[in-house]
């Protein structure tokens, strides 16, 4: 495979993920690294991956990566959850560039949050299924127990706005009745969407119980290897008020990612492209 990795601290950073979902690890990178320019990948005309095998995400993954590497990015965020999980170690070992995915800063941080040693996680069918979370706790520690459970009714209430309503209280309810059952201390929320819901589900867990976003640790894990690997933009190190440029790609019309996104970030965005991902 070509290798067109980027040195240049000026470069972007490339962030993707299966469609819209990515924008709340995307808004964390915002957060703790503003002056950096950021390329955001949302796979909107193949969305979800969810629900998808391991073959079919691996082989959008690799075109999602193929994309961003051709926007000469520095480093890459695979915000997809679903994507960390079964198909970013198979695709980056292609190149010489840092990825990261969501899956082991969030692994890492319910590991040092649990008091009891009991771990909830919550993803899409292809996350749980890959059991990834489960697998990178045990390497830190084999006695922790994780409990996993899909959720997938939570991507389409927070796409399409049902972050308070009863209807969204009730599912949660239900689903997350087994993570009170066997009492765990801590909940991973696996899944770009699930910040989105993250107040109905710490009422539905309750005062006793630590959610961990996947995406808030992964944006402080990017933060920490582009300044070990010397990447981190001059703004970033030296103009600390100045804002990087952010720009959107989507594999769909985007009236859509538009209006959603805006509720993701809580802010208008412009500057969105539709791409042809096929050719990648
Ligand atoms: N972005 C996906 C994830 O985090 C959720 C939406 C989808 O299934 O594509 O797993």
């Amino acid at each position: 495979m070509e290798d067109k990795i980027n040195r240049a601290t000026t470069a972007p950073i490339g962030i993707f993920d299966s469609g819209v979902g990515g924008l709340t690890v995307a808004k964390e990178v915002f957060k703790i690294l503003p002056g950096e320019d950021v390329v955001y990948f949302g796979d909107v005309g193949r969305t979800p991956y969810g629900g998808r095998s391991k073959e079919i995400i691996t082989s959008f993954t690799a075109q999602d990566v193929s994309f961003l590497v051709e926007q000469k990015v520095k480093f890459i965020i695979c915000a997809c959850n679903s994507a960390s999980s079964v198909a970013l170690d198979e695709v980056s070992s292609g190149y010489d560039i840092q990825m990261i995915g969501v899956i082991e800063p969030g692994a890492r941080a319910a590991v040092e949050k649990t008091r009891s040693g009991k771990i909830g996680v919550i993803g899409t069918h292809a996350t749980i299924s890959s059991n990834a979370y489960a697998r990178f706790v045990h390497t830190i520690d084999p006695a922790l127990k994780v409990f996993s459970l899909a959720c997938p009714l939570f991507v389409p209430l927070a796409e399409e706005g049902y972050v308070d309503k009863k209807a969204t209280r009730l599912i949660a309810q239900d689903y997350l009745q087994t993570m009170l059952d066997v009492e765990i201390d801590t909940l991973v929320l696996g899944c770009t969407h699930y910040p989105m819901l993250k107040s109905v589900i710490a009422d539905v867990m309750g005062e006793s119980v630590t959610l961990i976003d996947s995406g808030e640790e992964t944006a402080r894990v990017a933060h920490r290897m582009l300044t070990d690997a010397n990447l981190l933009n001059p703004r970033t190190t030296e103009k600390p008020n100045l804002i990087g440029e952010h720009k959107y790609f989507v594999s769909d019309v985007p009236q859509r990612f538009s209006m959603v996104a805006s509720r993701f970030l809580e802010q208008e965005i412009g500057n969105i492209t539709r791409i042809d991902i096929s050719r990648y």
